[in-house]
């Protein structure tokens, strides 16, 4: 590409002559901070834009999102009744949630619920079914099997409890009777 004739001169007054890679790029520096300023000026409102759209866009997704979690865990059943022994546990997922829960048979006729994340640092618990606790490995804290209250250890907080509906067929999620899941 032929060199332009302002540049041509700037370049030979430099160097003598114009240099080859001149030649092979032929851009006007001078005016190249201009455009590039311009160019970064439209690169960095796209970018916000992009960002602005991204983040509206993640709300609203959250907004349906929030908007669908009652629903589709109204009711859930997660259990027959007779699948699970007396002193067992098992880990179930709630439509829409991340967080896994854990149900535990305390007793014949009594189940319990929780989020299964520490509260410290969200670590999984799980059951000890010989001192009907709730472990969390990571650092060595418990909760109540029956309550799902902080019996020792770094939590501060319970684990959330899961309202439950027991009938003939099977055990069921109803919603939360305190706390939420992640
Ligand atoms: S994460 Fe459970 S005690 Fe720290």
């Amino acid at each position: 590409m032929e060199v332009e004739e302002p540049i041509k001169k700037r370049l030979e007054e430099k160097f003598k002559e114009v240099p080859k890679w001149a030649e092979d790029f032929p851009l006007d520096s001078k005016n190249d901070r201009n455009v590039s300023r311009r160019d970064f000026i439209r690169y960095l409102g796209l970018v916000s834009l992009g960002f602005f759209i991204g983040t509206f866009g993640v709300w609203v997704r959250s907004l349906f999102k929030r908007n669908e979690l009652p629903k589709q865990a109204e009711r859930l059943k997660i259990i027959d009744r007779d699948d699970l022994p007396v002193g067992g546990s098992y880990v179930f997922e709630v439509p829409g949630h991340k967080e896994q829960a854990i149900l535990v048979r305390l007793n014949q006729n009594d189940y319990v619920a929780y989020g299964q994340k520490c509260t410290h640092l969200q670590c999984p618990v799980i059951w000890k079914r010989d001192e009907k606790i709730f472990f969390c490995p990571c650092h060595k804290g418990a909760f109540s099997g029956a309550t799902g209250d902080v019996l020792y250890g770094p939590p501060e907080r319970p684990l959330p409890k899961i309202k439950l509906e027991v009938i003939s067929d099977g055990v069921y999620f109803v919603g939360m009777e305190r706390g939420e899941l992640t």
